[in-house]
């Protein structure tokens, strides 16, 4: 069904989006490349539910298969997770020549992509992802990484996949509290570069939130669009590829000062996008209509639009120390319109306070 080409240079690889894919996913990998040995490492409540079928799949073409379980949630993306696979790999004595599969939400394909890049100094890596944020966002753009207690994504590297393998069937077991954090990145996308996208979101919520298959075939394809042809332009986010942390300087504040696991990531970019209007209208980069428009989709999805959140000097402290400041000023990715963000450096006080106090 749905391919799509991410042409980062040097590292060109393709996103399938197809139900049930994952009885072929054997396929699917030795179109691109050789392998000796293939290694899951894998969400260890995904698997339960839908690793019979990956595993099955691979068993058919690779003579040694090997499955690492990893716990769930954000509080497993560490460095000792990443240890535990090493020794996975290790164990079963897999060569350069293996592949390794992420199986799993963002936490689960962040944390693989890392030992993926890491161990013998980068073996093939193909992401299975299997959240609606995962599928949009994080599978696609090679991000890699964990969290360390200093703050979160901080160690990791860009590692490429050689393919992103998206069965939409996974999502019917995916918590509804999960779907709509995927979501928030979608509205994420649309507000960064598709007004079109947008607008489809608030009409076909209904459908989306019903699970029909074509439509969210339709959704994946038209996010991954988005986010391929970002990355495209810049790989390592020396650019334009920040304007996807729209919401994330609130939202990691947010996650920071709650404690990791406490707001999923998803509800905290979509608190993040509400805060980045309000001080995008403060500064009178944006129209309060837009702002408005976005925080009743938000609502509609049924993500918070509010939340109990720490002290605004505790906020802001956790934004100065977020790691996408670049000299001494904090970065904000603000809305012009819904369909086009600008980045501004540093913002004063009463502004962020403000913004802030409309999460309350
Ligand atoms: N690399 C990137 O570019 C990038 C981009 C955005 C977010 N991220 C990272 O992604 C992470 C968040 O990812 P997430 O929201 O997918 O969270 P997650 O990986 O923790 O998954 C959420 C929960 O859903 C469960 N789950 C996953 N798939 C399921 C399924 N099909 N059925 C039932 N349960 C399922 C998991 O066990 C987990 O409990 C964060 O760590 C964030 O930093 C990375």
């Amino acid at each position: 069904m749905g391919c799509i080409s991410v042409a980062i240079p040097g590292h060109e690889y393709d996103v399938h989006i197809e139900p049930g894919i994952l009885a072929r996913i054997d396929e699917v990998a030795l179109r691109t490349g050789k392998y000796r040995g293939a290694c899951v490492l894998a969400d260890e409540a995904v698997y339960k539910l839908h690793g019979s079928k990956v595993e099955n799949a691979l068993r058919k073409t690779f003579s040694q298969v090997v499955v690492g379980l990893q716990p769930q949630g954000e509080a497993n993306k560490t460095l000792d997770t990443v240890r535990n696979c090493y020794d996975v790999l290790l164990n079963a004595r897999l060569d350069r020549d293996a592949v390794v599969f992420s199986f799993g939400g963002g936490v689960n394909g962040d944390t693989a992509g890392f030992v993926a890049a890491t161990y013998l100094r980068g073996v093939a890596f193909i992401q299975c992802p299997t959240t609606l944020l995962a599928m949009v966002d994080s599978s696609v753009g090679g991000k890699t990484g964990v969290n360390v207690p200093q703050g979160k994504n901080l160690i990791g590297s860009f590692y490429q996949p050689k393919a992103v393998v998206i069965d939409p069937e996974v999502l019917r077991t995916l918590p509804r509290r999960e779907l709509c954090c995927g979501l928030a990145e979608c509205v994420k996308h649309a507000v960064i570069a598709d007004d079109s996208l947008f607008s489809w979101i608030e009409a076909k919520l209904p459908q989306i939130l019903a699970l029909e298959m074509p439509v969210l075939v339709e959704l994946l394809e038209r996010n991954i669009a988005i986010k391929a042809r970002i990355v495209e332009q810049d790989e390592k986010e020396q650019g334009i590829r920040a304007y996807l942390n729209l919401g994330h300087t609130f939202g990691h504040a947010i996650e920071a000062t709650a404690g990791y696991g406490v707001i999923e990531h998803g509800e905290a970019v979509a608190l993040g996008m509400i805060a980045a209007f309000e001080l995008a209208v403060s500064l009178g980069i944006c129209g309060c209509e837009a702002a408005e428009r976005v925080r009743r989709l938000i609502e509609r999805i049924g993500l918070p639009v509010k939340a109990d959140l720490a002290a605004n000097e505790a906020l802001i402290a956790a934004m100065a120390s977020d790691k996408k400041r670049k000299d001494s000023a904090v970065r904000f990715v603000l809305p012009e319109r819904i369909g086009a963000v600008r980045i501004i450096s540093g913002a004063e006080r009463g502004s962020l306070n403000a913004a802030w106090d409309s999460l309350r």
